[in-house]
């Protein structure tokens, strides 16, 4: 024993349990499925594990992750509440997390995961219940804000009312710092679609470092809730769809649109294009083969990218570390993948060229003719 925990949890959509469990037996083999619900898993680790606090598992299809205490059960939320302070054994945090499981894949009847009203109130009352002051930092249970890097976090999910699990982690990446990894982010009330939901998140979870004023071109943009999220930052944005654009995004004075296939582009119209975001309904060997086409022209210099990758079947997630290796293929250094809070049966892969050498395009070199005798 290493003096940490033995188990990990793992909570994630409803539906990609069974791809947890794949990248889980890929990534870690030693450890065991210990307990399963939808929306939530927790595995058993080997008794002489080497993971560090601040382990990141790179999990696509997990949502947050952290070493397990245990389970808190309790006659009432106040027994519930005090059960969570003796599982953590005297630790002392600098956060509080709490949420719920999904209980729903998200759309399924509006369904869509957040920080509930039920995890705010949750919160108030485990830090009500803290015996010590200096175990939990003040202001900790602001599930509002996101955790400092290097913070350690209590997590508290709710797997059902009687039934909260407790955990820990160190907070590193992005959605890390976030409850149960889910921004708080609201949809503004002029979004012409809920994809500006997920390239806001898409933005803010892969820091691609685009700077106001860049070039970028977005594959299967109809109606534009996406477009309007890049505009928002200052981007010129380039949408491609044979299908109609909303007229607010049309009216853009940054927003041009490329009423057509993505096989129907012409590679100059992509020359001054840096940046490439897609998100087409068809298959992702579909949405690849298009992407390479255009990323790997001699002429075309795309920097980087951010790529929704539609699941239509759920076998498809055992594809994804192919997928991630073919991008690189094409010269990208920094590729991730995650299913993004906001993302449905897909996932979001985000490419970057680090450091960034545009191509040279290559002129023909006039012919040189032997001088006529
Ligand atoms: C999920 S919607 C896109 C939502 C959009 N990103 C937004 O922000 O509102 C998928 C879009 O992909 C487009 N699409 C499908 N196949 C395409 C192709 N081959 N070329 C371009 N667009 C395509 C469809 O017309 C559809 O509008």
């Amino acid at each position: 024993m290493n003096g940490r925990p033995q188990f990990l949890f793992v909570t994630c959509q409803v539906g990609a349990e069974g791809a947890v469990k794949g990248e889980m037996a890929r990534g870690l083999p030693a450890a065991r499925l210990a307990y399963a619900r939808p929306g939530f898993l927790t595995f058993k680790l080997p008794e002489r594990h080497l993971l560090p606090v601040a382990f990141d598992l790179h999990l696509v299809f997990a949502r947050a992750v952290g070493f397990s205490l245990g389970r808190a059960t309790g006659a009432d939320q106040a027994a519930l509440a005090r059960a969570v302070w003796n599982l953590a054994q005297g630790r002392i945090f600098q956060r509080l997390h709490v949420w719920e499981r999904d209980r729903a894949a998200p759309g399924e009847r509006g369904f869509e995961p957040s920080i509930t009203p039920l995890a705010v109130e949750t919160a108030r009352l485990v830090r009500q219940h803290c015996p010590e002051p200096q175990m939990l930092a003040p202001r900790a249970d602001d599930l509002s804000a996101p955790a400092r890097r290097g913070d350690t976090v209590l997590d508290c999910i709710l797997v059902e009312p009687d039934e909260w699990w407790v955990g820990f982690h160190e907070a590193h990446s992005v959605e890390s710092r976030w409850p149960g990894g889910m921004m708080s982010l609201e949809l503004p009330p002029d979004a012409v679609s809920r994809a500006w939901l997920k390239m806001e998140e898409a933005l803010r979870w892969s820091r691609l470092p685009i700077p106001a004023g860049a070039r970028c071109a977005e594959l299967g943009a109809s109606p534009g809730g996406a477009s309007q999220a890049l505009l928002g930052r200052g981007l010129v944005v380039l949408g491609v769809d044979p299908a109609e654009i909303h007229p607010s995004v049309l009216a853009h004075p940054n927003f041009i649109h490329l009423r057509k296939r993505v096989t129907q582009i012409r590679r100059r119209e992509m020359r001054k294009v840096r940046w490439l975001m897609a998100d087409m309904n068809v298959a992702p060997s579909y949405t690849l083969e298009a992407v390479e086409s255009i990323v790997t022209h001699p002429m075309v210099s795309v920097r980087g990218m951010l790529l929704t990758l539609k699941l239509f079947e759920w076998k498809l997630a055992d594809e994804v570390p192919q997928y991630l290796a073919r991008v690189q293929g094409w010269g990208y250094n920094v590729v991730r993948a995650r299913q993004l809070q906001h993302n449905r049966q897909e996932i979001c892969l985000a490419a970057l060229q680090r450091p960034f050498v545009r191509k040279r395009p290559v002129r023909p070199r006039p012919r040189h003719r032997p001088p006529e005798e």
